[in-house]
C-alpha cells in the first residue's frame, strides 16, 4: 500500500535515522515532570504521554503487518494509542486522552523501549523496501508529532516549561515591500527536478522523501501577482488590533466573525493585555509586543489572517503562488528550498534545530531568502494560504487514512515553523488545519 521511496538508502543509515529521531522525541519531553505527561488542557491537544506512546504504536502496526509471528505488546495499548485509524480498530476518543492515568508514563516508556528493540532488530534483518518505506514514513510521522509536542507543551505549560533556548538572532537585513512575480504556467508539487546531490556531495535530503499529498507534480496557470517579502509581523498586526480590527465585522468572513464573537477573541492566542499594553507569552516568558514588533505574528487562525489581509487591502496567497515565490529562480528552474537544494542549515531558516523555541525577527536569515527576495518562507511560522486542502490531480494514496481522508474543509499552510525539524521540511510540503485553529505556530504573509 505504500512505496514512497524507490530505492532504500541502506539499512545502516535507516537505523541511525530511526535512533536519532526516536531519541529526539524523548529529549523534547525530558524537562517535563511526571504529572505533566498525562494532562489534557484542551480538546485539540494531547497529553505528552499519549504522543510518546502513539508514535511507538505506529511502528507496532508495521511490526504487526510485516514481522512474521510478532506478538502484540498489549491490546489496551493498541486501544489507547491509536489516533484516528478506523482500519486499526477501536480507539479512545481524542478529547478523552487526558481522562486516563493508565497506561502510566513508566509503562509507556517501557512500551516505547520494547518497540525500539523490536524495530532495530527487524530493520537489520529485512531487505523489504516496502518496510524501509514504512519505517521512513513512521519517522516522518514521529517528526510531525515532535512538532505537535511543542504546541501541546506550550499550551500545557508555556513559560513554566523548563527548557534551555538559544539566543534569538538579530535582524541583519531590511525586508520591506512586496516581490512582483510574473505568472504563467508553473509546476506545482513535488518532483525530482534539480540535483539529487547538494553542493558538498551529500545526498539532497529533500529528494529522499515526500508525502503522497505533495504529488504528483503537475502544471497550473497563475496570474501575475505580488507577495510580501516578509511574514506579517506583530507590529503590523498590532495596528490592525488598534484600528478596531476585532470589533469590525467588515474585515471578517461570516464564520470568522461568529468565531470572534463566540470565543471573544481580541488578539492572537498567547497575547495578554496588561496595564494598557499587549504582551506575548511564550516559552521565554512575557514580553511586550513593542519589544517583539519585528517578529512574525504567530498563533493566528485563517480567519484572523484573512481579516488582516482584507484590512490591509491585500489577500492571502494561493498555495501555487506561495510555492512559485519559494522555489523558482530567475531562470525558471525549481528548487527544493528558497535558497536552492542544499539541506537546511542554521543560517537558512529558524527550524527546530536552531533551538529558539520561538520566532526570530524579520531579516535574521538573509541566506535563506528566495530568488524573488522573499525571506523566512521556510521556518518561523507556517503560513496560511487561501487554498483548500484537496488532492492534486492524479493523486494516489500511499497509506490509507494518513493524508487521504482529510481532504475536506481544511486550508493549506506552507513553509514549516520554528518547531519543524530540518529533515522534515521542503517548499512543496502541504500542512493543513481548520480555519479556526490557532494553537499551532501559524502566521502568514499577504499577496495582491
Ligand atoms: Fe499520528
Amino acid at each position: 500500500m505504500v512505496l514512497a521511496i524507490k530505492e532504500s538508502a541502506g539499512k545502516k543509515p535507516l537505523i541511525e535515522l530511526y535512533q536519532s529521531v526516536r531519541r529526539r522525541t524523548m529529549e523534547i519531553v525530558a524537562p517535563l515532570e511526571v504529572e505533566d505527561y498525562v494532562i489534557q488542557t484542551a480538546e485539540f491537544m494531547s497529553p505528552p504521554r499519549w504522543h510518546i506512546g502513539h508514535t511507538s504504536w505506529f511502528f507496532e502496526t508495521v511490526l504487526q503487518a510485516h514481522q512474521p509471528g510478532y506478538q502484540v505488546y498489549s491490546d489496551d495499548f493498541l486501544f489507547y494509542f491509536n489516533s484516528y485509524y478506523e482500519g486499526f480498530g477501536a480507539r479512545i476518543e481524542r478529547p478523552k486522552r487526558g481522562t486516563k492515568s493508565r497506561p502510566t508514563v513508566k509503562a509507556t516508556v517501557a512500551y516505547r523501549n520494547h518497540i525500539d528493540e523490536q524495530m532495530v532488530r527487524f530493520i537489520e534483518r529485512t531487505d523489504d523496501l516496502t518496510v524501509h518505506s514504512l519505517v521512513r514514513l513512521g519517522l516522518e510521522h514521529e517528526m510531525q508529532h515532535q512538532e505537535l509536542l511543542v504546541y501541546d507543551i506550550k499550551h500545557l505549560l508555556c513559560d513554566q516549561f523548563d527548557v534551555t533556548t538559544a539566543a534569538k538572532p538579530v535582524s541583519v537585513a531590511t525586508v520591506e515591500g512586496m516581490a512582483e512575480i510574473e505568472g504563467g504556467l508553473m509546476k506545482l508539487g513535488y518532483g525530482l527536478d534539480g540535483p539529487l546531490y547538494q553542493s558538498d556531495g551529500r545526498p539532497s535530503h529533500s529528494k529522499e522523501f515526500a508525502f503522497d499529498n505533495e504529488k504528483p507534480e503537475h502544471q497550473v496557470f497563475i496570474q501575475d501577482f505580488a507577495i510580501d517579502r516578509a511574514p506579517v509581523t506583530n507590529g503590523d498586526y498590532l495596528e490592525f488590533i488598534r484600528d478596531g480590527g476585532y470589533k469590525n465585522f467588515h474585515w471578517w468572513f461570516s464564520e470568522g466573525w461568529e468565531t470572534v464573537n463566540r470565543e471573544q477573541w481580541q488578539a492572537p492566542l498567547y497575547w495578554e493585555f496588561h496595564d494598557g499594553q499587549w504582551m506575548i507569552r511564550d516559552f521565554n516568558g512575557l514580553q511586550s509586543v513593542s519589544e517583539r514588533k519585528y517578529e512574525p505574528v504567530c498563533h493566528v487562525s485563517f480567519f484572523e489572517a484573512s481579516a488582516f489581509a482584507k484590512w490591509a487591502g491585500k489577500r492571502l496567497p494561493t498555495e501555487a503562488e506561495w510555492e512559485k515565490a519559494a522555489s523558482y529562480d530567475a531562470r525558471g528552474s525549481k528548487h527544493s528550498f528558497p535558497w536552492g537544494d542544499d539541506t537546511p542549515e542554521l543560517t537558512h531558516a529558524n527550524l527546530f534545530e536552531n533551538g529558539l523555541w520561538t520566532v526570530a525577527p524579520v531579516g535574521a536569515y538573509p541566506d535563506g531568502a528566495s530568488a524573488y527576495g522573499c525571506h523566512q518562507m521556510i521556518g518561523d511560522v507556517w503560513e496560511w494560504t487561501t487554498s483548500d486542502y484537496v488532492p492534486y490531480p492524479g493523486f494516489k494514496s500511499e497509506f490509507d487514512e494518513y493524508n487521504d481522508k482529510w481532504f475536506v474543509n481544511q486550508k493549506v499552510l506552507r513553509g514549516g515553523s520554528f518547531a519543524t525539524p530540518q529533515l522534515h521540511i521542503r517548499s512543496t510540503y502541504r500542512n493543513f488545519f481548520h480555519a479556526h485553529e490557532r494553537w499551532m505556530t501559524s502566521g502568514f504573509r499577504c499577496a495582491r
